[in-house]
């Protein structure tokens, strides 16, 4: 027996249909029962009449819980009424799993949910989250694969940190003591664009983010990619090619999805139709200053509340360039006109969403890397491997990483980076 996905039935309309699918709500009285049965794809309401079945099997449905799987073969017919527009007539039916008294409703905590996150997963909210998801990790592949990138792997058990010391996971291998959880690719990238010249990953990154934010996860999915001979304007267009691509798709693929999120579409669709806004940190000051009233200094690095003022004067993502080296990484190249600011880029999203994309030419001088290793109080020893890149054959090169659920977490609209990904991770959250 061929089974259609809901969808595919209602798209059939009438006749004879088999699905299959978990009971999403059910009701009934001694003569009828009403099953609305949820798949991957949708719901329908499927009406079981007791005179067409012996006393046991009705008892059978009638003893249907939230969640139990089911196999149905019936006639579907349009039908307004019906949570969807469709209702099957049940002919046959099959429990293939009964259910439980599921634990989760509409109105339980956060914290409930996520420690059933299990089964949260089910819910009509996190699988449209989790589609929406599919889509922008494809669109991302997508990007890079047909713009000439190569996509390369690197370790996750690192000897070096990148982005400082602070939120660094220390693994425990064997008995060595300085083995860390990758929070980038970035220094075991750069020694592979001699060889590729255009590379991008998509791959877990790690912080010991102590931090409790609706921003911040330990792990997270980093969207990374490195070009050489690029100049700090490819960099930045690259990545505004990446994130217009990804609206793209996901205003042509997930507009169901977007709908059930209660997503206001007319939020995301400036960024793609428009070009980003672009300015240097000094304009940002300068604009915090004058049209927010923010006593900012010059120097610091934009807290998350600078970035949310800022972000509220646009209606599209901001490029913000040339920060204050002083507060930037230690491979961030010097601007050409400034060196008191370096060639970096972060990407602030609308609405608030914050810093989605990091990005930078980097130094290619290799004394001054060695400098700025040891002001961190880093050995530059450690480093040779990264220093080389700078000995055989240095070439203008910068590259950028890409927080994927924060870029969903935007996409969707959603109040926590939690529901951007299945099983987050946190400083208090590492179960189940
Ligand atoms: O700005 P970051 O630290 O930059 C780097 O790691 C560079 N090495 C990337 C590169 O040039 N290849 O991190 C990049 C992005 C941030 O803009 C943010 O979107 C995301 O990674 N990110 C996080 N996302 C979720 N949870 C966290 N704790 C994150 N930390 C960074
Ligand atoms: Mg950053």
């Amino acid at each position: 027996m061929k089974y259609l996905s809901i969808k595919e039935a209602m798209k059939k309309a009438t006749g004879k249909v088999s699905v299959r699918g978990w009971v999403y709500r059910e009701r009934g009285s001694n003569k009828v029962k009403f099953v609305v049965l949820r798949d991957a794809t949708d719901i329908i309401q499927c009406v079981i009449k007791k005179e067409k079945f012996s006393e046991d099997k009705f008892k059978e449905a009638d003893k249907l819980q939230i969640e139990a799987s089911l196999e149905v073969t019936g006639t579907i017919k349009e039908d307004k009424r019906a949570p969807s527009g469709f209702e099957i007539e049940v002919e046959e039916f099959t429990v293939v799993g009964m259910s439980d008294n599921f634990p989760l409703a509409a109105d339980q905590n956060r914290e409930f949910m996520d420690d059933n996150r299990h089964l949260s997963l089910r819910t009509r909210k996190m699988t449209a989250i989790l589609k929406i998801r599919s889509t922008v990790f494809g669109a991302l592949h997508e990007y890079f694969r047909s713009n000439g990138f190569y996509e390369y792997q690197s370790p996750i058990f690192q000897s070096v940190q990148c982005e400082g010391g602070s939120t660094l996971f220390r693994a425990e291998y064997f008995d060595k003591k300085d083995v860390f959880l990758a929070q980038t690719w970035q220094l075991y990238a750069e020694p592979a664009i001699f060889a590729l010249e255009k590379i991008y990953t998509m791959a877990p990154s790690f912080r010991a983010e102590k931090s409790k934010t609706s921003r911040h996860l330990t792990e997270y999915w980093h969207c990374e990619m490195e070009v050489a001979w690029s100049t700090f304007k490819d960099i930045q267009d690259v990545g505004e090619g990446a994130i217009k691509h990804v609206i793209k798709k996901v205003l042509e693929v997930n507009q169901e999805e977007l709908k059930i999120l209660e997503r206001d579409i007319k939020k995301i669709e400036p960024s793609l139709k428009k070009p980003f806004a672009r300015m240097t940190y000094t304009e940002a000051i300068k604009l915090l200053k004058e049209k927010c009233k923010m006593d900012i200094e010059w120097g610091k690095d934009l807290r998350t509340i600078e970035e949310d003022k800022l972000s509220a004067l646009f209606d599209t993502f901001i490029i913000c360039t040339n920060y204050p080296k002083e507060v930037k990484a230690f491979y961030m190249m010097e601007a050409p006109d400034d060196s008191r600011t370096v060639q970096g880029c972060d990407f602030i999203a609308p609405e608030g969403y914050g810093e989605i994309i990091g990005g930078s030419q980097r130094e290619h001088d290799i004394e001054k890397l060695k400098r700025r290793l040891v002001e961190m109080g880093e050995n530059p020893g450690n480093y040779t491997f990264y220093l080389d890149t700078r000995k055989y054959g240095s070439v203008p090169h910068g590259g950028y990483g890409l927080g994927v659920e924060r870029l969903i977490s935007w996409v969707c609209g959603l109040d926590n980076i939690k529901d951007a990904i299945p099983f987050p991770r946190t400083p208090m959250r590492y179960k189940p």
